[in-house]
């Protein structure tokens, strides 16, 4: 165990699984005590297992990202168990409206969707129902929002600082990475990212984005099992392999310390290489 986060308190939403559960278990190593977040209880419960296995005072609070009510609960869940709160990840997200972490038919309807607006480009934006669309901006990008301001109210209160961390992704810059919806939830995760820096900094809460490459969690598993697809895809990472989501939590971990005292506003890209502008 080291202690970068030494006697910090982090709020992960998403802690039940992938980049999420990472960012809760790097945390945890470094000293934080966590309030996992997420809509399913039990991967969410399992995260706090595991942290308890650690040694890490952590607690599961139930959060549908995407409800006010919920976030607020979330936040003074942290307060009232561990008297602060200094870190805020936003990890909560869907890739598209029916998305459920660990659903694999889910995943393979998504993907033969997916495969048809291959075949027909049009389709897929022509299909778009409002439903879908509001679904994903709910989720991915409110939600953010809802997390982050319920989080400042209390970090700016309490006169501690605060980092907060959104997460983003490679899509926010590249069309080609994502749906509309979801390349859009995460442009707007990214501008938000920048637009509450200027608002926190003078309260010395910091704001930051980490924008993901194509990272190995039950978002991309489907993906992953196609060699033939991944490897196309792979092509275009310099580093040719997809990441891990430790190796994003580490970015969080950055973040989150006060190694990163000077960071506000910025994104930062573990992504192998991906996006290189
Ligand atoms: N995996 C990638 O390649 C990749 C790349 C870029 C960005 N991202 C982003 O990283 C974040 C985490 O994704 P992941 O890859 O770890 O996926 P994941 O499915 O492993 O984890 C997402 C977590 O968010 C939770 N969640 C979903 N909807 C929620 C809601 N309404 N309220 C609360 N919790 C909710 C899920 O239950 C799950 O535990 C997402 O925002 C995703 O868009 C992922």
């Amino acid at each position: 165990m080291a202690d970068r986060l030494e006697g910090k308190v982090a709020v992960v939403t998403g802690g039940g699984n992938g980049i999420g559960k990472a960012c809760c278990l790097r945390f945890a190593q470094e000293g934080a005590q966590v309030v996992v977040a997420d809509v399913l209880d039990g991967p969410g419960a399992e995260t706090v297992a595991e942290l308890g296995g650690l040694g890490t005072k952590a607690t599961f609070c139930h959060l549908d990202a995407a409800n006010p009510t919920d976030n607020l609960t979330v936040m003074q869940t942290a307060v009232d168990t561990f008297g602060a709160l200094d870190v805020l990840v936003t990890a909560a997200g869907i890739s598209h409206a029916g998305y459920r972490s660990g659903d694999r038919d889910g995943d393979l309807q998504m993907l033969a969707r997916a495969a048809e607006s291959l075949q027909d480009p049009p389709r897929g934006l022509l299909e778009l129902t409002l439903e879908e669309w509001q679904r994903v901006l709910d989720v991915n990008l409110t939600g953010t929002l809802l997390a982050l301001q319920a989080a400042a109210r209390h970090m700016v209160r309490l006169g501690r600082g605060g980092s907060i961390i959104t997460i983003a992704s490679v899509a926010a810059k590249v069309p080609e990475a994502g749906p509309v919806p979801y390349s859009v939830s995460k442009a707007g995760v990214w501008m938000l990212t920048k637009h509450t820096a200027r608002s926190l900094g003078p309260a010395g809460v910091r704001v930051n984005a980490i924008g993901p490459g194509f990272i190995e969690t039950n978002m991309t598993q489907i993906i992953n099992e196609m060699p033939l697809i991944r490897d196309q895809f792979l092509t275009t990472v310099p580093l040719r392999r997809m990441g891990l989501a430790r190796e994003v939590a580490d970015a969080a971990v950055f973040l989150a310390s006060d190694e990163s005292s000077y960071f506000t506003g910025e994104i930062l890209h573990p992504d192998g290489g991906f996006y290189t502008d």
